[in-house]
């Protein structure tokens, strides 16, 4: 019998569901996708912390082209629940008019957080926005006009954990991904 890898955070259960080498070969393509239709364009990813560092980190170190990365902090979920509110911890500092914007989400679930920075950005003229995030929940989604346009993995609804998502502020170091148990 083989036996899934599972991890204890704050006395919870979890079991691994992609590992690191499935998760860098995805970016990998990924990347090569993205290079292919950025080429040339000097995109700029707007990095969505505290989630998406490590897969951000990943990304766009295999992206071969000219382009820029900021960062924006979002937080709208407490615990292993959506507050249905998104707070702006801190927000965009650099020019985007004109721009092509590629925003990296570690996970879209309701599409909530994603909409609201999409509603901040847009009033600011960029020339495109387009959503890469590591992990989609499909079956979550409830702004489904979102252009999500690159993702990693669509996973199960389950809540999850790890490569940069926390558990109450936990497992965001563990380089493989796990669901709740
Ligand atoms: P949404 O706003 O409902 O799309 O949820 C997006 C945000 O909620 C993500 O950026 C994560 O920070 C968090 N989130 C959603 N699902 C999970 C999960 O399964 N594990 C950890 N964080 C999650
Ligand atoms: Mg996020």
């Amino acid at each position: 019998m083989h036996l899934k890898k599972t991890v204890v955070i704050k006395d919870t259960l979890f079991e691994e569901i992609l590992n690191y080498s499935q998760i860098d070969y995805r970016l990998y393509e990924l990347s090569l996708q993205i290079c292919e239709d950025y080429k040339d364009l000097n995109p700029v990813f707007i990095s969505v912390l505290n989630g998406s560092f490590l897969f951000s980190s990943n990304l766009i170190q295999k992206c071969k082209i000219d382009c820029e990365i900021t960062f924006v902090k979002m937080k709208s979920y407490v615990k292993m629940s959506s507050t249905g509110k998104v707070v702006e911890l801190f927000g965009l500092d650099t020019d985007i008019n004109g721009r092509h914007v590629i925003i990296l989400e570690d996970i879209v679930e309701s599409g909530l957080t994603t909409n609201e920075i999409i509603k901040k950005i847009e009033p600011l003229n960029p020339k495109s926005i387009f959503i890469s995030t590591l992990l989609f929940k499909p079956n979550k989604l409830v702004y489904t006009n979102l252009p999500v346009k690159y993702v990693g993995f669509n996973i199960l609804d389950e809540f999850v954990v790890g490569y940069g998502l926390d558990y109450d502020g936990m497992g965001r170091n563990l380089l493989s991904i796990y669901q709740l148990k």
